[in-house]
């Protein structure tokens, strides 16, 4: 269950106003931040309208202290995206749980450049404050397919280009469903710093045709209003970058195994080395098993999952169960299931919250010991093992490593500070590190526990 108790709602537009009414929907306590001299808006009844200077951090941040905000989503028009920042440093000041900014569209994680470096900017913003975010990819609102293509001017479909590459397109009342879903429903682990993607329809530029009823026209140029703009979007589906599946880094739809099978397929990848969200795999498996790639590394890096049936341990094991699943009919696929390694030492101040007041703040007795080892371990033993060892040491194996191995009660001494006994943590990412904990003190944070 989600955590988060009272919403804000920054602008009420295309996407704000549709949010607003499916969280008022949620019978939660949300209010609507709206700029001074705005239009009037017809808000759900109980939704309190504030009238903010955007620009003025501290005034907004005293409205969210005094309606006691925990999330706040900028719903801003797509010419405001930097005015965000005064409203996240609002956030800060607030102390608020959990910022969604205004996203709502293609990917755009990974851009310094072109019409939606504005954004991924925005999420360094975040970053760098240390406020948790959640991202939303949708892929362009399905309502403004007929502007994308320019089928208000002519009633064809204006294409840019071959028009041949898929796209994620959802409606504007699915987008804020989601939203206001997750945003009630889902524990902050899940949300806190996460891409979420979405797609409701899933189509090329060329195949809108047949939907409208009318012929596509290849065009070099839309001279229609904003038509410059339409133009630069469109190329920027041609490449594949519609998909809310798209990664920008490595320029692949991770959500489509086929074009990460041609990516491996390329480059002649014996062994697929995974290290991204764990929940997002398994088009990667599929696309190593096209690729007839011969060892799969999953996304571990942790304590020992296999047979751990609880939450993301849970999912780790489903990832090793569904790679074991497509090995059934082809023999030459083999998987590493995962090398498994405690915690990063670099990441003991975190999961102890020593670096929120310099106590090592630790849940039930503490006197556990837990596998530690160090980034730069983790990364020169994965390579040293995977360009040394023969496959038959490797394949269908867990490999578990140990730099260290402490309990969080001595780690204290080695900090120089002393052990807080707590119920919780509260600070970010709190709930996930009281879960960390609740599995260390069963012993499951040693790398050598068998569930
Ligand atoms: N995927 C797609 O196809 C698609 C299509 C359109 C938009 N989007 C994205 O959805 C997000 C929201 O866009 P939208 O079209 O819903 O927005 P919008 O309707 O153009 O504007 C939303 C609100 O932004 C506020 N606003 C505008 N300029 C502002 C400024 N300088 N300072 C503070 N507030 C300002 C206004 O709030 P008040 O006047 O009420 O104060 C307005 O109601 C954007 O990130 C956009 O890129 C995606």
């Amino acid at each position: 269950m989600s955590t988060y108790k009272s919403f804000a709602v920054a602008g009420a537009g295309t996407v704000g106003l549709p949010i607003l009414k499916a969280l008022a929907a949620k019978s939660v306590p949300v209010i609507l931040l709206s700029r001074a001299g705005s239009s009037a808006k017809t808000v759900p009844s109980g939704v309190q309208v504030v009238q903010v200077d955007f620009g003025d951090a501290t005034a907004v941040a005293t409205v969210l202290k005094e309606h006691k905000v925990d999330v706040v989503l900028s719903t801003l028009g797509v010419t405001a995206v930097a005015a965000q920042k005064t409203l996240i440093d609002a956030a800060k000041l607030a102390a608020v749980k959990l910022f969604v900014p205004s996203e709502y569209g293609f990917p755009t994680d990974g851009y310094t450049e072109g019409p939606v470096a504005a954004k991924n900017e925005i999420a360094a913003y975040l970053k760098s404050l240390n406020i948790p975010s959640t991202r939303i990819y949708n892929g362009g609102f399905i309502e403004y397919i007929p502007w994308l293509v320019d089928y208000e001017n002519g009633g064809k479909i204006k294409i840019i280009g071959k028009g041949d590459v898929p796209v994620s397109f959802t409606s504007i009342a699915d987008v804020a469903g989601f939203v206001a879903y997750v945003l009630t429903t889902l524990p902050p682990s899940e949300l806190e710093d996460r891409i979420l993607r979405l797609e409701g329809e899933r189509s090329t530029l060329k195949d809108l045709a047949a939907q409208f009823k009318t012929s596509v026209e290849h065009v070099d140029s839309i001279t229609s209003e904003n038509g410059a703009f339409k133009a630069t979007v469109q190329r920027m589906l041609e490449s594949g970058a519609g998909s809310t599946g798209w990664d920008v880094v490595v320029q692949v739809d991770l959500g489509d195994a086929a074009a990460i099978a041609a990516v491996f397929q390329e480059h002649k990848v014996d062994v697929v080395i995974s290290a991204t969200l764990v929940t997002v795999q398994k088009p990667s498996v599929d696309g190593a098993k096209i690729a007839a790639a011969k060892l799969f590394l999953p996304s571990e890096y942790g304590f020992p999952t296999e047979g751990h049936p609880e939450s993301a341990l849970g999912t780790k094991s489903e990832v090793a169960a569904y790679l074991r699943s497509v090995n059934i009919p082809s023999l030459e696929y083999t998987q590493l299931t995962g090398s498994q390694i405690g915690v990063f030492t670099e990441y003991i101040p975190r999961i102890d919250d020593y670096e929120n007041g310099g106590k090592f703040k630790v849940i039930d007795r503490g006197h556990v010991p837990v596998s530690f080892t160090s980034l730069v371990d983790v990364a020169s033993f994965i390579a040293h093992i995977l360009t040394t060892l023969p496959p038959t040491a490797l394949e269908d194996r867990i490999l578990r490593l140990e730099g260290d191995r402490s309990s969080l009660n001595d780690l204290a001494v080695l900090f120089k500070t002393s052990v807080e006994h707590v119920d919780s943590i509260t600070s970010n990412h709190g709930e996930l590190k009281t879960f960390l904990h609740g599995i260390s003190n069963t012993g499951g944070g040693s790398s050598g526990r068998m569930w």
